[in-house]
């Protein structure tokens, strides 16, 4: 991870560098805007910038957005400067940081922005089959795409090629298309000259120049739009780039490698995806099975949580009781690894101080059921699929409860809920069309229901819990007669307006990935409803 700290912060850059690199992050130094939008510029790969709020971070968040340059921005303040704080969330800033620096926030911060740990832990005879085949194609140059319902792993699929590549030496590049406002993406692929357009004040590096000899991913490939999937196909054929405003090609020297959690396929089918690019992309596909069909890999990976998050709260690594492991390996981990990471993190910080029990061990959410045939009065609305505002409240609670570290400080000083970084277990699990098979009731979960199977709203549905819902029928009552889509969007957007607009504090608090967010209200804002802008209230 690269870390790119602007400005003196307030004479604690010495503090602050070494909690980074302790956190195996290189550290970059710029005395001023100028010289940090410089390095930007030069398609260094920054990771993070941490931006000391007695400099104009307003201005420097506007010539990012103006030059079309996507990079995580965090404000950092000597002591509680609330005013400065706000000042610079509202710019458009992700967090603030207290100075003196805090280790664990830091620590929370890096995780939140990438996921850092690389490991790929397996057992399963499914998973090593898969990762046989992707060691036996990595050494080829041959494009990949990977498919795999979310949090199943295919960032960290796409990192163990690249390092069994013979290009691992050279740059591992991971631009996520979804993430990316559409506007920006081509920017920020293909880099531009000076004048390309209003604001382009110089010459910017995009992330293809930027892999160049290595290894280039674009995660989420779905996302991408049409126009610039014929600039890729291009791009992937001729094996040069144009940067926008360029007047000459410039020769590249990259793999691709894509993702996918949709089924691409279809997206071909219904026009929204280039057929001629999926088959470039496409030269060799690996499926990841989905984490419920490998239950060999449970065990492993859950004891290689309790480990990481263990040894990351300085707390003493405990065995994980038979039982746990039973309850683990029945469940049907919809959010598959991600959601296991996170329920192993949440156990860690729960548990006795002898072993990990299945007290421990929370679950939400339950296996997708067939349709019923006539669904009972309670499941509509709300009690089918829907986000239950109290259910959310719960999943807030708990994950602020479990991780303190994270909340911001401008935000928990203005008297809003608070919310951790994305540790819900709910957040990525954003319209998965690949529609998880149906399976038996899992019988240790918690929130047990039945839910159709095509049910109309992606984010909730792990929530809804038909048992509270009956019990006080105050709140949702009166919202009957409204629909789940309707009632999500006003949920989103006053989310949004309460954050000031701020992205990342907002999918916190809904208990959704940013991605997820994002993608709502890139929809809201085609069917022409007024959304929040970043950083604006
Ligand atoms: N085999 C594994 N060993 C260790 N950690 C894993 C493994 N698989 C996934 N993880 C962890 O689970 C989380 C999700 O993985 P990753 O981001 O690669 O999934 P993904 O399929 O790309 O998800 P999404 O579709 O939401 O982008 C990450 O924190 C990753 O480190
Ligand atoms: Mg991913």
């Amino acid at each position: 991870m690269q870390v790119l700290i602007v400005g003196g912060l307030g004479g604690q850059i010495g503090a602050a560098s070494k909690i980074a690199m302790a956190r195996g992050a290189s550290v970059q130094l710029a005395e001023s805007v100028t010289t940090a939008l410089n390095i930007l510029r030069a398609g260094k790969r920054i990771d993070l910038v941490m931006a000391d709020i007695t400099l104009d971070v307003g201005a420097l968040i506007t010539a990012l957005s103006r030059e079309r340059i996507s990079v995580p921005v965090v404000a950092c303040g000597v002591g509680n400067d609330i005013n400065g704080a706000v000042n610079a969330i509202k710019a458009g800033a992700q967090e603030y940081i207290p100075l003196p620096p805090e280790a664990d926030l830091i620590a929370a911060i890096f995780e939140a922005v990438t996921e850092e740990s690389h490991a790929l832990i397996h057992r399963d005879p499914r998973m090593t089959e898969t990762l046989r085949l992707a060691e036996q194609v990595s050494r080829s140059t041959a494009s990949i795409l990977i498919t795999g319902e979310s949090g199943t792993g295919k960032e960290i699929l796409c990192r163990f090629i690249h390092r069994k590549s013979n290009r691992a030496d050279k740059p591992f590049v991971a631009v996520n298309c979804a993430a990316i406002p559409e506007n920006l993406l081509e920017s920020e692929l293909f880099g531009h000259e000076k004048g390309a357009f209003t604001g382009a004040q110089a010459r910017r590096i995009g992330k293809f120049e930027e892999a160049d000899g290595g290894t280039l991913l674009l995660d989420e490939i779905s996302e991408m739009d049409v126009r610039l999937q014929a600039k890729l196909l291009r791009v992937i054929q001729e094996r040069e780039i144009d940067r926008l405003g360029g007047s000459k090609p410039v020769k590249v020297d990259v793999r691709i490698l894509a993702t996918s959690n949709r089924d691409l396929e279809a997206y071909v089918q219904s026009g929204n995806f280039r057929e001629d690019l999926y088959f470039r992309l496409n030269v060799v596909n690996l499926d990841i099975p989905a984490l419920r069909e490998r239950p060999g890999d449970i065990p492993v990976l859950a004891e290689f949580f309790v480990r990481k998050y263990s040894e990351a709260n300085d707390m003493p690594i405990r065995p994980i009781s038979p039982l746990a492991i039973e309850r683990l390996v029945h469940h049907y981990w919809r959010g598959n690894v991600r959601e296991l990471e996170n329920t192993m993190h949440r156990a860690v910080l729960i548990a006795g101080p002898d072993e990990i029990g299945p007290e421990a061990i929370m679950l939400s959410g339950t296996a997708p059921q067939p349709a019923p045939q006539a669904p009972p009065p309670q499941q509509q609305g709300y009690g089918a699929s829907g986000p239950d505002p109290r259910d959310i409240a719960r999943n807030n609670v708990a994950a602020s409860a479990y991780n303190p570290a994270y909340v911001n400080q401008a935000y928990r000083s203005s008297g809003a809920a608070t919310g951790g970084y994305d540790t819900s277990g709910n957040g990525t699990y954003g319209a998965p069309p690949r529609q998880p098979a149906p399976a038996p009731q899992d019988p240790y979960t918690e929130n047990a229901r039945a839910a159709p199977a095509s049910a109309p709203t992606d984010i909730a549905d792990d929530r809804a819990d038909q048992g509270v819902i009956s019990e006080n029928g105050s709140i949702t009552a009166a919202l009957v007669g409204r629909t789940v889509a309707d009632v999500e969007r006003e949920l989103i957007i006053d989310t949004l307006k309460h954050c000031f607009g701020n992205r990342t504090h907002a999918a916190n608090i809904l208990g959704i990935s940013i991605r997820t967010l994002r993608n709502k209200l890139r929809q809201y804002n085609d069917e022409g409803v007024s959304v929040p802008l970043p950083g604006n209230g």
